[in-house]
């Protein structure tokens, strides 16, 4: 049932008597609890926030409605982990409901200064007749792990030419100086990203808006990230409104980048190359970066997107985050690999590993399959017109993952793959690849999978929503051969 806007904007201590222990009891059913991915306890998950590391550990806060999988009152939920795999949840991080955040602690990000981590967010309010208006707040997280949140916005207004769609402040450090980025739109109804200045965090100086070459790509920008790789400018965000062309922007909303020479810092010029999306799959949005300790740029995305209706809503609960994920550059385009500390989820250290020459034909092999695991295939020799795995398997359903030689395509095929969900946008995701060997590298839970393909070029990251007994695995080789090496951790 739909909540009504009274319902979707409750804090958690104006929850029914029950109402939690209802929504904790209902997920316990779920067969679609996640194994290794960060969730939420009760309720809806968004963007990830406040990626950063401090004291030990890196932290990574979320978008939490508690009490419903529909979007409302934001909280910003706190976990953290050592070594980027194992998570603990630590509990709300940023607690929405004051003046200047009154209907929710909407996304933002993390630096640490004098020994604390600054959290600087946007406060999200609604006046009587339901306008929004936007606020850039600062919090405190200290050494005792306790957040205090500064009582007045540190940005307060929202400059001449935008609307009140101006939100998700990402933070970095520059010299003395810290710069962020915000996403906005502009009063034509275009997206854009704007640039601020400051000395200390508290006092910002609107700089103006990033020029790019995107003067009229979609209606709105979200979460935008500004980075530095391998000497390059980076320009991650989260664009609205793209139309679908050929195999690009077949999800509701996209999330991309543009990368080019550094932002110059002076004019806002930013020269840049085309704007490419970051995920080939059904279900990726919102993503951060940060800078972890040894220099490595992480990403993590939310594995979900605005607007649309998910299987696990039922049972009280949505979403995931994406396994972290390590970026590098090559040739202006974002590789992007799983963190190297992934295989610490690995049960066995050496797997269950076949190598075999597949003729036309499907086949398993004993000891490949199951719910929550790592799978490297590499498929050689390929003379077959289409090569590939299906996985999450049983006698109805199947997910579908193959390269056609012949188009030249990777195509993710979510068609049979259990619960439906999202059909009006399709069922097939897939890219141009060009290559005569291909590694799929796969990390599959129990309501999705994570796909890199040779090494990051291009990745998938989608849920699916098999049964509980859908857990076969099967190689296969139609319109000719080709050979298949491939190797199965369980986690
Ligand atoms: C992106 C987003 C952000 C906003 C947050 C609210 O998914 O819409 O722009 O800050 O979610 O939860």
């Amino acid at each position: 049932m739909k909540m009504t806007r009274e319902q979707r904007y409750r804090r958690i201590e104006q929850a029914e008597p029950g109402e939690i222990a209802k929504l904790e009891a209902q997920i316990s059913e779920c067969p679609w609890r996640q194994g290794y991915h960060i969730q939420p306890i009760t309720g809806l998950l968004n963007d990830p926030n406040g990626f950063a590391y401090y004291q030990g550990y890196y932290h990574l806060f979320y978008q939490w409605f508690p009490l419903g999988t529909e979007h409302g009152m934001k909280y910003w939920y706190h976990t953290r982990s050592k070594n980027l795999v194992d998570w603990e949840n630590v509990g709300i991080g940023i607690e929405p409901g004051d003046r200047y955040d009154s209907h929710g602690a909407y996304s933002g990000s993390a630096i640490e200064k004098d020994g604390k981590l600054h959290l600087l967010y946007t406060g999200n309010t609604r006046d009587e007749a339901w306008v929004r208006h936007p606020y850039q707040c600062l919090a405190v997280l200290d050494e005792s792990g306790s957040v205090s949140k500064l009582n007045y916005p540190v940005i307060s207004s929202v400059p001449t030419g935008y609307t009140e769609h101006f939100r998700d402040p990402k933070v970095w450090q520059q010299g003395e100086l810290y710069y962020c980025v915000i996403g906005a739109q502009r009063t034509d109804e275009t997206g854009c990203t704007v640039l601020y200045r400051s000395t200390d965090l508290k006092n910002w100086e609107f700089l103006g808006e990033i020029s790019t070459g995107l003067t009229n790509f979609g209606y709105m920008w979200e979460c935008p990230d500004y980075m530095e790789l391998d000497g390059k400018g980076v320009l991650v965000f989260s664009p609205q409104g793209l139309d679908a062309a050929g195999d690009h922007y077949q999800n509701i909303f996209q999330s991309g980048y543009l990368t080019g020479e550094p932002l110059n810092l002076q004019t806002r010029e930013f020269n840049h190359g085309e704007f490419q999306e970051l995920d080939r799959g059904f279900d990726f949005y919102a993503p951060q970066t940060m800078q972890a300790p040894d220099g490595r740029r992480i990403l993590v995305g939310w594995m979900g997107l605005p607007d649309l209706v998910y299987p696990t809503d039922d049972s009280g609960w949505a979403h995931c985050l994406t396994i972290p994920r390590q970026l590098s550059l090559r040739d202006g385009k974002l590789i992007q690999q799983p963190v190297a500390e992934i295989v610490e989820l690995r049960q066995q250290e050496e797997g269950t590993h076949i190598h075999a020459t597949i003729d036309n034909e499907s086949r398993s092999f004993a000891g490949f399959e199951g719910i929550a695991y790592e799978l490297i295939c590499e498929i050689s020799h390929v003379d077959a017109e289409t090569v590939g795995i299906e996985f999450r398997a049983n006698g109805a359903e199947k997910t579908v993952l193959l390269y056609d030689r012949i188009q030249q395509k990777v195509v993710l095929d979510r068609t049979m793959t259990g619960a439906k969900l999202a059909e009006q946008n399709g069922t097939l995701r897939q890219c141009t690849l060009t290559t005569d060997k291909i590694k799929f590298h796969l990390f599959v839970d129990s309501s999705s999978v994570e796909i890199f393909v040779n090494d990051g070029e291009e990745v998938f990251t989608s849920r699916i929503f098999p049964s509980r007994d859908s857990v076969d695995i099967r190689f296969f080789a139609h319109g000719g051969k080709a050979d298949f090496e491939a190797t199965q951790w369980n986690y």
